[in-house]
């Protein structure tokens, strides 16, 4: 993968801007083998994809990168496990934020995904009225100094809690939200601040679980029974509150049109809009392991750069839309 494919998320920790997401491996997205998982792991490493998105509630996602390390290792050497980066979120339910608590939700994922430290902690919180989640970022923020995460992180927070949590001195290094072409919302207030205080971004729902594509390109709009997996359920509830399925066909032809110029797909136009957005540091493209892959067509998100022209085919379709910020509020309110 050429050098662009790359992004120093820290000074001592470069990721794949395009990283591996193992929601899809949770049961919520169809069947998944964990033999045929962790082998098909390889691939997406062998072909660049070095940087995998998970939780600690995805099913087995964290099982699966201890199995994935410990047959690299036997095959390659414990010396080259450096080349993974796997980032994992803890998702607490509401409670007491003690460091015994957060310190033995920590040291599951450890275990599960046999590491010493974890490359990148992402921390959910449900409820902003329960102000435990700065006492569970302090304990975060002293276990990282303890050497058991390297860097700390958030998800589906909002820019006002962001801007709250790094006003206490709580180091951020990157905070996860659902950012694409129908959801522009991070644009609003985040990507600002993020780039005004050294945060960045992960994005998650960039392709919409699959919508964003050539396959729904002139298809009538799809029934629940049509929706097979999880994300595709999710996003297509997102394309109904942006503006309706006939408004979501204008843009995939607007997209088709830009993909056939660069002779590439719609989902790689879509995911270079997103990554050419400030403070966007990656892309997460769910991958169902063992059942499905696009490792090839995502490998070639590198190899064009959207245009002015471009640009001037999409925003006019994108003009007509809601405004998702006053439908549903700042990043992570629909999680609240
Ligand atoms: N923090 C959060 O709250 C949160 C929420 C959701 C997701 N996430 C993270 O983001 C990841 C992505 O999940 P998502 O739900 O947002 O899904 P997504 O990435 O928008 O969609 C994934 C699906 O897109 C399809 N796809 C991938 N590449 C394609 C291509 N080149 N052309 C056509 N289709 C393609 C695949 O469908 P097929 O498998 O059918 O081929 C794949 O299963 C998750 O795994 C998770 O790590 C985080």
């Amino acid at each position: 993968m050429p050098e662009l494919s790359r992004f120093p998320l820290t000074a001592d920790l470069r990721i794949c801007r395009i990283l591996n997401g193992m929601w899809q491996v949770s049961g919520a997205h169809g069947a998944i083998d964990p033999a045929r998982a962790v082998a098909a792991m390889d691939a997406y490493h062998d072909a660049g994809f070095t940087t995998w998105d998970l939780a600690d509630h995805y099913g087995p996602a964290e099982d699966l990168i201890g199995n994935f390390r410990r047959q690299f290792a036997a095959r390659h050497g414990a010396e080259r496990l450096s080349e993974i980066q796997a980032f994992t979120k803890w998702v607490p339910n509401p409670g007491m934020m003690t460091r015994p608590v957060v310190e033995a939700a920590i040291d599951v994922s450890l275990r599960r995904m046999a590491v010493d430290r974890l490359d990148l902690l992402q921390f959910h919180w449900w409820d902003y009225r329960d102000q435990r989640y700065l006492d569970a970022l302090r304990h975060l923020a002293d276990l990282r100094d303890a050497g058991k995460i390297r860097h700390l992180a958030l998800t589906n927070f909002d820019t006002e809690r962001l801007a709250i949590i790094t006003g206490h001195g709580i180091p951020i290094v990157s905070n996860q939200v659902q950012y694409s072409l129908i959801d522009r919302r991070p644009a609003a207030k985040m990507a600002p601040f993020c780039a005004e205080h050294a945060v960045t971004l992960l994005t998650y729902g960039t392709l919409l679980g699959g919508l964003l594509s050539e396959k729904y390109l002139g298809h009538p709009e799809p029934g629940r029974g049509e929706l097979t997996t999880a994300s595709l359920q999710k996003y297509k509830q997102m394309i109904d509150a942006w503006g309706g399925w006939a408004l979501f066909q204008e843009l995939l032809a607007a997209l088709k049109t830009v993909a056939d110029k660069h002779a590439v797909s719609v989902a790689n136009v879509g995911t270079s809009y997103i990554l050419d957005r400030p403070a966007v540091a990656g892309v997460i493209i769910g991958a169902r392991l063992g059942v499905a892959e696009h490792i090839a067509e995502n490998a070639r998100v590198f190899d064009f750069t959207l245009d002015a022209e471009d640009l001037a085919t999409i925003e006019p379709v994108l003009a007509k839309s809601r405004d998702l910020m006053r439908a549903i509020g700042d990043c992570g309110d629909e999680y609240r």
